[in-house]
């Protein structure tokens, strides 16, 4: 029998990437974050000197890269080719350049079977914007998260502040709806809550009461 999966999908900003990484802690599964995988490919297509538009070549950086994520204590270290990515994949330009790689067809089938082999016992938390309608189809707990785009540029801005970069907030919600609207229209596995996702609001709702819902919808499922 595969591992059971509990899918959170969502646009930027709407928390999940912090609740995934609480379910998954609580309930001591492995965690996916597939925004990664995305934002990896960004950054090894600049890497190699490649342009957004080369889609083939995008492609095969996405088949070849060899990518790990190394647990240490809370935070994870990202490994691309033997490189320490982790603050890079983060950066505004690995954000526009995720979105832009997300919108290729080929990039999203070469990371399709690499997403999937993270389906391990006891369980596994999948983030990212097509887990529930693309990638784990059969999961049995499937969350979309949203916010309003306001609050979550807002959250954004919080995030880089602590970082110590200084970002202007018209042009983080600016780029964050130029991010939806890429991410939602897009042909192939378009930003959409999945028929059987259940539909979480956060806007105003804190982290622990988010991570407590979902918690409590895995329990009454029988996953926890
Ligand atoms: O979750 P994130 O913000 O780190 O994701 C970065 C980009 O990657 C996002 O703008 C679109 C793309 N992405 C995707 O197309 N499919 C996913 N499952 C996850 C991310």
């Amino acid at each position: 029998m595969t591992a059971p999966v509990i899918t959170i999908d969502g646009p930027a900003g709407s928390g999940k990437g912090t609740i995934s990484q609480r379910v998954a802690a609580a309930l001591g599964w492995h965690l996916l974050d597939s925004g990664a995988l995305y934002r990896l490919v960004g950054v090894a297509l600049m890497r190699d000197g490649g342009a957004p538009e080369e889609e083939a070549r995008a492609a095969r950086l996405a088949g070849q890269m060899d990518v790990v994520f190394e647990p240490v204590g809370e935070r994870t270290v990202v490994w691309l080719n033997g490189d320490d990515v982790t603050e890079a994949i983060r950066t505004e330009v690995a954000s526009a350049m995720s979105s832009r790689m997300g919108a290729i067809p080929a990039v999203r089938s070469a990371l399709l079977a690499r997403q999937r082999a993270f389906a391990q016992a006891p369980g596994l938390v999948a983030d990212g914007r097509d887990m529930g309608t693309v990638v784990f189809p059969q999961a049995p707990l499937k969350i979309f998260l949203t916010a309003s785009a306001e609050e979550r540029a807002q959250r954004r801005h919080k995030q880089l502040k602590a970082k110590g970069e200084s970002v202007n907030i018209a042009d983080l919600l600016r780029d964050l709806q130029a991010r939806d609207e890429r991410d939602s229209q897009r042909a192939v596995s378009p930003l959409v809550a999945a028929e059987d996702a259940v539909i979480v609001d956060t806007t105003g709702i804190g982290i622990d009461d988010v991570t407590e819902r979902v918690l409590l919808l895995a329990r009454q499922r029988g996953l926890a």
